[in-house]
């Protein structure tokens, strides 16, 4: 298993070209199930959890053609061979449960295996399949497989949420693109990745009113047509490597950025005392070193609030803040596992329950630490660019789910940092 080791204490000068959101992608690879014709998505992250949607898709008899380093998938849906997507593929990776409503929507009937529990929580998913039954499905749940069916087709319904979820509004808008009438979703989430899916499902001939706000008002059409999406950039990695300049210091500018979607993580690491200057489409963060960080208390929150998936980096960087913050986590129950092994490296974190307390600390020094999942290793990148000596990250797997060509993309702005290959856990 790959660890990846680093050295901190150098600064980071350059640029750093921020890559298309995996979590947009993902659901958009399950639109391609929507239609007959080809989907083909450009500015496509080239991740672990992305080459997985493709071998699910495959799987269901969708043709996929995605040359390495292209950027460039393209998925043909043509026939849908089968609409059971096992548990052996949904349990590596939740956001597979996805073809759920498309393959509902389009054959009128799917097997889907429930994903089950995750590192950072329950993450039950009764929204989703309350949504479907709204529509007009059966479902049944045996064996640990969702037997969902609708073989008149999906209805329109009005959906009211009881809380904002981010993958029921995305999976019952791709489900009711095709229902028969119209769908309304109330209390929807309004991640910009929602917005992005979206656009691209009325590029391909949807009818969505409302994008980008709580209500999502979608007619539904017989078929859709094929189209070509460029995938928006991703601002969690976007704000993954702002937190890594603030945390080392140095002038780096990410490009193809949409600067908006991360204006709650801008104010944090202004109010922090990092410099941040906006672009049409790129942000330049700029710290001197010498000036410590100013402590900045976090309450993780739907969009436009200040999400959960750059919680672990905001953390990293307090941990040499030069007093306490407060961080409270509002969207998953258990999602401060980086905290044990942030204090490896010498930092000053209390967790009690959703709160944890962060006392900034002079020095941070290197130690193996261990990846426990996605947002949370980054993390761990972050407090390693900080501290003095080497830090090994193992587990590094969960980086490489979301964050493509991370080493490259450090280490061309002077990161000391390099991938140790195939070695002991
Ligand atoms: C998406 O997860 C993202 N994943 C997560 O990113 C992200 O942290 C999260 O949204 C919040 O922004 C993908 O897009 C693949 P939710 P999702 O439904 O859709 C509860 C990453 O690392 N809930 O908004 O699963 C749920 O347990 C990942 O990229 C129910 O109770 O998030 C959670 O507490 C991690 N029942 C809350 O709602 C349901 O049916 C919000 O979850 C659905 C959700």
């Amino acid at each position: 298993m790959d660890r990846i080791a680093l050295v901190g204490g150098t600064q980071l000068k350059g640029s750093i070209p921020i890559s298309g959101a995996k979590n947009s992608a993902l659901k958009l690879q399950a639109a391609s199930l929507l239609t007959s014709e080809p989907l083909v998505l450009t500015n496509m992250p080239e991740l672990a959890d992305t080459r997985f949607m493709v071998e699910l898709l495959e799987q269901l008899g969708v043709t996929c053609f995605w040359p390495k380093a292209s950027g460039r998938l393209s998925m043909h849906a043509e026939d849908i061979t089968s609409t059971i997507a096992p548990y052996d593929l949904v349990r590596k990776m939740r956001a597979t449960f996805n073809v759920l409503g498309p393959l509902l929507a389009r054959v009128g009937h799917a097997t889907v295996s429930l994903p089950g529990g995750c590192a950072i929580g329950a993450r039950p998913v009764d929204l989703h399949l309350k949504a479907f039954e709204a529509m007009g499905a059966d479902i049944v749940i045996e064996g640990g497989y969702v037997k969902a069916a609708a073989l008149r087709g999906l209805k329109g319904a009005k959906i009211v949420f009881p809380f904002v979820s981010v993958g029921a509004t995305e999976h019952a808008m791709l489900a009711a693109t095709l229902a028969k009438g119209e769908t309304v979703l109330e209390n929807a989430a309004r991640e910009p990745e929602i917005g992005d899916i979206a656009h691209c499902l009325v590029a391909m001939g949807a009818k969505i009113d409302g994008i980008g706000t709580s209500t999502l008002r979608i007619q539904g059409v017989d078929e859709l047509k094929g189209t070509t999406w460029s995938v928006i950039p991703d601002r969690i990695e976007a704000g993954s490597y702002a937190c890594c300049v603030a945390a080392a210091g140095g002038e780096v500018t990410l490009t193809h950025v949409v600067p908006e979607t991360i204006s709650s993580l801008i104010d944090v690491l202004q109010r922090a005392g990092v410099e941040v200057e906006v672009g049409p489409d790129w942000v330049k963060i700029t710290r001197d070193p010498a000036v410590p960080i100013k402590p900045v208390d976090i309450d993780t929150q739907p969009y436009p609030g200040f999400p959960t998936d750059t919680q672990a980096q905001v953390m990293a960087l307090m941990t040499r803040a030069n007093g306490a913050s407060i961080f409270r986590e509002n969207i998953f129950e258990n999602r401060y596992m980086h905290a044990p092994e942030l204090r490896r490296l010498g930092a000053d974190i209390s967790v009690r329950g959703s709160e944890a307390v962060v006392r900034g600390v002079d020095t941070l020094r290197g130690a193996p630490v261990m990846a426990t999942d996605l947002r949370a290793s980054v993390s761990l990148i972050i407090a390693g660019l900080m501290a003095e000596g080497e830090t090994i990250i193992s587990r590094v797997y969960h980086l490489d789910r979301g964050f493509e060509r991370l080493e490259a993309k450090l280490s061309g702005c002077g990161a000391q940092i390099r991938r140790l290959s195939g070695s002991e856990e």
